[in-house]
């Protein structure tokens, strides 16, 4: 890592930190790949459109928000192999805070998207000071739902929400 990259926070095996323009080709190789895009309703990305959601994600999210989705990095290879992190929304007039993930395929099944969630929702709670998180799911994602669960969140509702079938799960932070 040099040290012109951020860290924003680290796990056993993961680094969360800023994304950078120069993560672009990465960051397309995973959005291009429809099994990884499955269960979003735009599908996979063009390198065009993860460049315009990138430049999104570094001047409004980082410079309006001071938080946004984070390069993940496994330590061991150093690899980038996601991009996690938290989701500003306003759902019905009220502002909410998603947990968001997403790794690449050779890396699904090790226990990688609940490592990185639970430490992005302590992350939350503790230096943010946010008092609840949600995350927002197709209900048909399995994988994605479980995560929630193991992080200890609770389903909250199921229904169409910004005209998606979504199933909103919740946590509010305790103390
Ligand atoms: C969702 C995602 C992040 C999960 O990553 P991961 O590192 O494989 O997740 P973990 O290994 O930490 O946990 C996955 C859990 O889901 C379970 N799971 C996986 N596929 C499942 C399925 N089809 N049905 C039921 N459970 C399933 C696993 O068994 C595991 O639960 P367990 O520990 O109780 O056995 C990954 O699949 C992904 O990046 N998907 C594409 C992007 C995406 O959909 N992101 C979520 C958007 S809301």
């Amino acid at each position: 890592m040099s040290d012109s990259q951020t860290i924003v926070l680290e796990t056993d095996r993961l680094v969360l930190r800023l994304l950078t323009m120069d993560d672009l080709d990465a960051l397309s190789v995973l959005y291009r790949d429809p099994d990884v895009r499955k269960y979003f309703p735009e599908g996979t990305l063009t390198y065009e459109e993860t460049k315009e959601e990138l430049e999104w994600i570094i001047d409004v999210y980082y410079g309006q928000h001071g938080f946004g989705l984070w390069a993940t990095i496994h330590k061991m290879t150093g690899e980038f192999i996601g991009r996690c992190g938290l989701l500003p929304w306003t759902i019905d007039g009220r502002k909410e805070v998603e947990v968001a993930y997403m790794l690449a395929k050779p890396h699904w099944g090790q226990g990688l998207a609940t490592e990185a969630a639970g430490a992005i929702l302590r992350y939350g709670f503790e230096q943010l000071e946010y008092t609840r998180l949600i995350c927002l799911v197709d209900p048909d994602n399995q994988a994605s739902r479980r995560v929630a669960q193991k992080i200890g969140m609770t389903l909250e509702l199921e229904g169409d929400i910004a005209g998606y079938p979504t199933a909103l799960y919740s946590i509010q932070r305790k103390g």
